[in-house]
Parts: C-alpha cells; sequence; structure tokens
C-alpha cells in the first residue's frame, strides 16, 4: 500500500520555540477523505502545513508524497506531484478576473512559479482557450461560474475565498491543502463552503483542513489529528476527539465555543 501523503517526525524550530515537535501522521491510501488538523491558536498548525507544502523546510523530519519523498522541494515540485495549498487573499490581484486568476494559478503551479517568467513565455497563450475552458469548469464546481469575467476588485469576501479554492484546483491537485477556509465566513456561507469542501473530496482529492470552526470539522471530517503546542496529542474519528480528555484539557475554559461539546 503506498500511502497518499506521511509525514515522519516532522521538526520545525524558531529560535527557542519548537513550533513543531515530531509530528506523524499519515493519510491512507483511499482518496476523497478529508483529514482535519486542529489545535488552538499557535499549536503549529499553519507551519505544519507550510512545510508539507513546501513553503518552509522542518528543522528535522520528513514529508513523503505518494511515497516519495518530498522533503524540502518547491512548493511548485511538490504540486506537480499532486499536492497544493489554497491560495490567499494575498495573492489576489484586484485587477484581474476570476477566470484569469484560476488560469493563472494553473500555469503558476507547472510552471517556475515565478510570475515574470510566466508573462514571458509564449507557451502561456498557446493554450489559452483550452485553460479558460478547464478554469471555467474549476469555477462551475465551486458554483461560481457567474463570476467568472468579474474583476477581484469588486468580489465580496466570501467569493474571495472560494477564489483562493479554485485557484488551489487549477492545479488538479490529488491532495488539496486547506488552511482556515472557512474563516470570515458568516455561517450560510460556511455551510455552503463546507458543501463545496464535500464536493471536491467527492471528485477524488484528499482533503487536509485545518480549521476553528469546530460544527464544520465535526460535520465534515473522517478523521482529526490534534496539535497542541507544537506536538500531536490524540488522533482519531470526530467522536474520538470530541470524547477525549486530553482534548478536551487543551480547549479547556473555551470548550463551548471552540469544540462544540
Ligand atoms: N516565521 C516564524 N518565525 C518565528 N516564529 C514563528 C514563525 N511562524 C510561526 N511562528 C510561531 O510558531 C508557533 C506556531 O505558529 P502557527 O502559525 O503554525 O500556529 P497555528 O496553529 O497555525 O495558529 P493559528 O490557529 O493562530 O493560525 C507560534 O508560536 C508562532 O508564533
Ligand atoms: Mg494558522
Amino acid at each position: 500500500m503506498t500511502l497518499i501523503l506521511e509525514a515522519r517526525a516532522v521538526t520545525k524550530r524558531f529560535g527557542g520555540l519548537l513550533a513543531n515537535d515530531g509530528i506523524s501522521l499519515s493519510l491512507g491510501d483511499t482518496p476523497g477523505q478529508v483529514t482535519s488538523v486542529i489545535g488552538p491558536n499557535g499549536a503549529g498548525k499553519s507551519t505544519f502545513f507550510k512545510i508539507l507544502a513546501g513553503y518552509a523546510a522542518p528543522s528535522s523530519g520528513s514529508v513523503h508524497l505518494f511515497g516519495e519523498d518530498v522533503t524540502g522541494m518547491k512548493p511548485h515540485r511538490i504540486a506537480a506531484r499532486g499536492m497544493v495549498r489554497t491560495f490567499q487573499e494575498t495573492t489576489i490581484f484586484p485587477q484581474l478576473t476570476a477566470l484569469e486568476h484560476v488560469s493563472l494559478a494553473h500555469q503558476l503551479h507547472r510552471q517556475s512559479g515565478d510570475l515574470p517568467a510566466f508573462l514571458d513565455t509564449r507557451h502561456a497563450r498557446r493554450d489559452e482557450t483550452r485553460l479558460n475552458e478547464e478554469a471555467l469548469a474549476v469555477l462551475e464546481l465551486l458554483d461560481i461560474g457567474r463570476i467568472a469575467h468579474e474583476v477581484a476588485q469588486n468580489l465580496p469576501h466570501g467569493f474571495l475565498r472560494l477564489l483562493g479554492m479554485a485557484m488551489g484546483l487549477a492545479a488538479k491537485p490529488k491532495v488539496l491543502l486547506l488552511d482556515e477556509p472557512y474563516a470570515g465566513l458568516n455561517p450560510e456561507e460556511t455551510a455552503r463552503a463546507v458543501e463545496l469542501t464535500r464536493r471536491i473530496a467527492g471528485q477524488g482529492v484528499s482533503i487536509l483542513l485545518v480549521e476553528h470552526d469546530m460544527k464544520a470539522v465535526m460535520s465534515i471530517s473522517d478523521y482529526i489529528h490534534v496539535l497542541y503546542f507544537g506536538k500531536k496529542i490524540a488522533a482519531g474519528t470526530p467522536q474520538q476527539i470530541r470524547d477525549n480528555p486530553e482534548v478536551i484539557e487543551a480547549y479547556l475554559g473555551k470548550e463551548d465555543e471552540e469544540l462544540g461539546i
């Protein structure tokens, strides 16, 4: 059995701080599952995701994607092997349309990840029609085909979030890393975004999710890993996590709003 993704004892030090302390986890061999990583603020979740996707190198430990050691590889090389994280709003260009963003992301994932290099290549224009069709299909998968020709500066926050997700999907990933995709969304928007996340997983994309909205996490996850001060303290099904005394302790004092119990 080849594991989809495996982190082995991933450790990251920032000076004296152990942001990730020997974190190991794996996504088995069944595609299309949703695996969540939760933990209080500062637990090391984003650091861990950056290491998985190649945006930061671990101090020690390793990351294996479909059996291949991808530790320390650049993000575009990891993307080419099937794992991407979604783009944050900082990667959005106000003057470009939604469709242009998805096409651009498609190119960036495949090439050097460098914008000037992309703009220079003739190659960029060659497959424009096919690219536009594919980009539109991604927007439609997320139910936002109607904003394809809107420029980003006219789009409300909820749409920009979905656009970030669409840009991640443009690479046709097998593994998608989502870091707080529902942050800043109202309950109705969150419910829709959760539904869309399920739809993406339903297409066979394995999803790794960091999210503080526990209601969303509990409803969507097949499996959950819990980080606390850089260490993995628990892993299990949503029910097991809900019932785990160590997890409740880690969230003590805010369990009502954060853990939803
Ligand atoms: N580049 C960095 N340099 C120094 N310290 C960092 C850096 N990035 C993160 N940290 C520290 O590492 C710890 C883990 O941060 P990280 O962002 O991974 O947490 P998180 O679990 O994503 O938190 P949140 O839920 O608030 O997003 C924190 O104490 C943070 O201050
Ligand atoms: Mg974070």
